[in-house]
């Protein structure tokens, strides 16, 4: 085994064990660490810290390649859809055509909501934004459809990763339906995965609706895009919920909290708010790149920027071309595409930009995608949270399954008060 040898106070050295991944990067194993020096390590953010090891997705930040369980997402997004790809993540293996029809009678199966849980989304104000209502519907379902461990406990997390996957996209539709105020479309089996989903949308009984080959393509490309991301914030949050024993359902409402932030998922409904503001100032995009230069301005380029990523994103050059695919296809133009495309170019010339490696990521295109959809901008996060929901299983499953698993729960260095006395209230200023 290699080692690598730490030298404490100049005294004492300590061997520290390294582990070596499939793609050949080194890691140092600190699991003693502390038993052995009484020190911790300080990695606010966890830039340096791997918190497991794990065989779904590869992703070299420097070299900008995204794999999951090997297989390029270029490759993916042009030969699957996305049902495929998310048996790809959780089962580990891409589905053959028995497995995959399969699958999709299974996702049909479940995809009904408890009709009890219908009356839940009426009780929501308007104003709602429907990733409030996603993550308290998914945490909902574990009071609808118990898991049962003590029967056989397999077969009813095979149930309830089913469950979760078939009914979070009736939930994401339903949340779409109660902020327009019309009623609830039920999935039906005539229809793929994603077109089940824009028909729940935007089917209507008073004018005719028939899913767009263009939108179904372009959802499934971009549900793939989504579909997992190694150790982001949103999974890792997942995961530390199941490290607790929090079941899938408690798991992925946390996850779905944690992808809001603006600076995790919800940053693509924040692209096309800075895209809209940009065009109606005027359309001066150099004067929005001065300001995300700005330190005393806490304005940032939205879609801009990655902890992992010190190059182009691989997604985001997928999602620029379905893009322009998309609107050409549809004959459409997009005033925001060219504000998009123009600040891209500025800011990827800028200094600032490209001292400190900052291309643009998933979130940059994908917005105005949804946008020729049809889909309304508070639903951008919801799209991917869908796309999302396979890679959170999986990772969810693999603590489950994991040897190692332990409850997650990090260190700190401790910077408060030293010990002192509780001085009477008279006493206190
Ligand atoms: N605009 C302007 N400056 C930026 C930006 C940006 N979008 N992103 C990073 N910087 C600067 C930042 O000010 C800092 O400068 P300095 O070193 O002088 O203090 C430096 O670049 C490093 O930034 P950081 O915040 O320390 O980097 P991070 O790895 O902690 O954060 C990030 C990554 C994605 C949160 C950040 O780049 C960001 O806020 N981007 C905008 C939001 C966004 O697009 N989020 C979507 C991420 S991709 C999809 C997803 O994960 O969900």
């Amino acid at each position: 085994m290699k080692k690598a040898e730490m030298l404490v106070e100049g005294k004492k050295t300590f061997d520290l064990p390294i582990i070596i991944d499939t793609m050949g990067n080194q890691s140092l194993d600190i699991r003693n660490l502390r038993k052995q020096t009484g020190m911790i390590t300080y990695d606010p953010g966890f830039g340096n810290t791997g918190s497991c090891q794990s065989q779904i997705t590869y992703l070299d930040g420097e070299k900008g390649i995204l794999r999951y369980r090997g297989y390029a997402i270029e490759d993916l997004v042009e030969h699957c859809d996305f049902v495929e790809v998310a048996y790809l993540l959780i089962h580990g293996y891409l589905p053959n055509k028995k497995e995959r029809e399969r699958y999709a009678d299974l996702l049909n199966r479940h995809s009904l909501l408890h009709a009890d849980m219908q009356s839940f989304f009426r009780r929501y104000p308007d104003h709602s934004h429907p990733m409030s209502i996603l993550a308290a519907m998914a945490v909902s379902l574990s009071s609808f459809y118990e898991i049962n461990l003590e029967e056989d406990p397999e077969l009813q997390i095979d149930l309830t990763v089913t469950r979760l996957m078939s009914k979070m996209r009736t939930i994401a539709a339903f949340s779409y339906r109660k902020m327009k105020g019309t009623d609830f479309v039920n999935p039906s089996y005539t229809y793929s995965y994603c077109a089940n989903y824009l028909n729940m949308m935007f089917s209507s009984p008073v004018v005719p609706y028939e899913p767009n080959p263009v939108h179904v393509k372009a959802m499934n490309k971009l549900l793939i895009l989504h579909a997992d991301h190694e150790q982001n914030c949103s999974t890792t949050a997942v995961r530390l919920i199941g490290s607790a024993g929090g079941n899938l359902y408690s798991a992925v409402s946390g996850g779905i909290c944690a992808l809001w932030g603006p600076r995790h998922g919800g940053a693509n409904q924040a692209v096309i708010e800075m895209l809209d503001q940009i065009y109606q100032d005027g359309g001066d995009v150099r004067k929005a790149v001065e300001r995300a230069k700005d330190k005393n301005d806490p304005y940032r380029l939205m879609g801009f920027g990655h902890r992992v990523y010190k190059t182009y994103d691989p997604r985001a050059k997928i999602a620029r071309e379905t893009c322009e695919e998309v609107l050409k296809e549809l004959g459409k133009r997009d005033p925001l595409l060219d504000i998009a495309e123009e600040l891209e170019q500025v800011a990827l010339e800028d200094d600032y930009f490209k001292e400190k490696n900052l291309y643009p990521n998933v979130d940059f295109y994908t917005g105005i995608i949804f946008r020729a959809m049809g889909i309304p901008t508070n639903m951008y996060t919801v799209m991917f949270a869908l796309g999302r929901l396979p890679g959170w299983i999986a990772h969810w499953l693999e603590w489950h399954h994991d040897p190692f698993e332990r409850i997650g729960r990090p260190r700190q260095l401790y910077m408060g008060p030293t010990a002192r006395a509780v001085p009477p209230i008279a006493e206190r200023e």
